[in-house]
């Protein structure tokens, strides 16, 4: 089994929005995803692929010195494998890599597992956003010092050089 994580490409949208339909009750289209990749340049997105085929994915948006998880999500046939982690992790490291030193995320208040996951990693409950989904409230929770996070989890956080970043994506 080959697995590994890339950034996101056209030819992955398709799949990545049938994941989405099915692990979300308010999906993104497929073209808010190619939106994202053509026209935001604050934002990266990766697949995690297994043998070609894509299995998850994630998003960040960089601004400055701070980033935010925009999704994640692993399909729920390779959910529990620790992909989701592994996705989780290459977010920060490339969060970290563009010159952000402190990550947050939303997640509805009822999905214990992602947040199980995300308190794992480090991430600390900052607040409550009510109605952000408009059917039910968002946890705030933010991950600080993120070169000294990279550090003792071994990830590289050589920055991305300006000029380079321009042609990720
Ligand atoms: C949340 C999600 C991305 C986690 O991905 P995953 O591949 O299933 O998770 P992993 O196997 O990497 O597990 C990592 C950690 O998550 C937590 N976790 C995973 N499955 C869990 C479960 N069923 N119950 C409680 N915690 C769980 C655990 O802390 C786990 O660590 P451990 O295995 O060392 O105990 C995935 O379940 C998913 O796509 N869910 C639907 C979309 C979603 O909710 N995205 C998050 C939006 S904010």
């Amino acid at each position: 089994m080959k697995v590994s994580i890339e950034p996101m490409k056209f030819c992955h949208v398709p799949s990545v929005a049938a994941i989405e339909k099915m692990v979300y009750s308010a999906p993104w289209s497929e073209h808010a995803f190619i939106n994202e990749i053509l026209d935001n340049g604050f934002a990266s997105y990766y697949v995690l692929l297994i043998d070609g085929e894509v299995a998850g994915y994630t998003g960040i948006w960089v601004i400055l010195d701070e980033a935010h998880i925009t999704t994640l999500a692993v399909s729920p046939v390779w959910q529990g494998k620790g992909f989701g982690r592994s996705l989780l992790e290459h977010a920060i490291a490339e969060a970290a890599k563009k010159g952000a030193v402190r990550i947050t995320l939303e997640v509805r208040v009822s999905n214990l597992k992602a947040q199980a996951l995300y308190k794992k990693l480090g991430f600390t409950p900052c607040g409550i956003r009510p109605n952000y989904y408009h059917d039910e409230d968002a946890l705030v929770m933010w991950l600080d010092n993120l070169p000294s996070f990279c550090e003792r989890n071994g990830f590289s956080v050589v920055k991305t050089p300006a000029a380079e970043r321009d042609w990720e994506g």
